[in-house]
């Protein structure tokens, strides 16, 4: 069970949503996408197989650094860039 964010735990925006909140040190960018309701591609589940969530720094310390949302843990507060997402071919 996740105990409820303090206002010192770092604080990650997810772009172009502009969805926020704050986790724990260590939560994995991908489960905080998930509890904001980010859509991140996520083919394996999370389990670090698929390469498919990737994320990039926009602000914060690395910025322009680009992860895997399920293994880069949040240690700072973060804004993060989602790929869009890939939906049937538009009309
Ligand atoms: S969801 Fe598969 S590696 Fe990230």
């Amino acid at each position: 069970m996740n105990s409820p964010a303090n206002i010192t735990d770092p604080l990650v925006l997810f772009m172009p949503s502009g969805k926020r909140g704050r986790f724990p040190v260590g939560t994995p960018v991908l489960d905080a996408a998930r509890q904001l309701g980010v859509y991140v591609e996520s083919v394996c589940g999370g389990r670090a197989t698929c390469g498919r969530c990737q994320i990039e720094v926009q602000e914060g310390n690395f910025e322009g650094f680009r992860s895997m949302a399920a293994t880069m843990a949040l240690a700072m507060t973060l804004t993060v860039a989602v790929a869009e997402r890939r939906d049937k071919a538009s009309k």
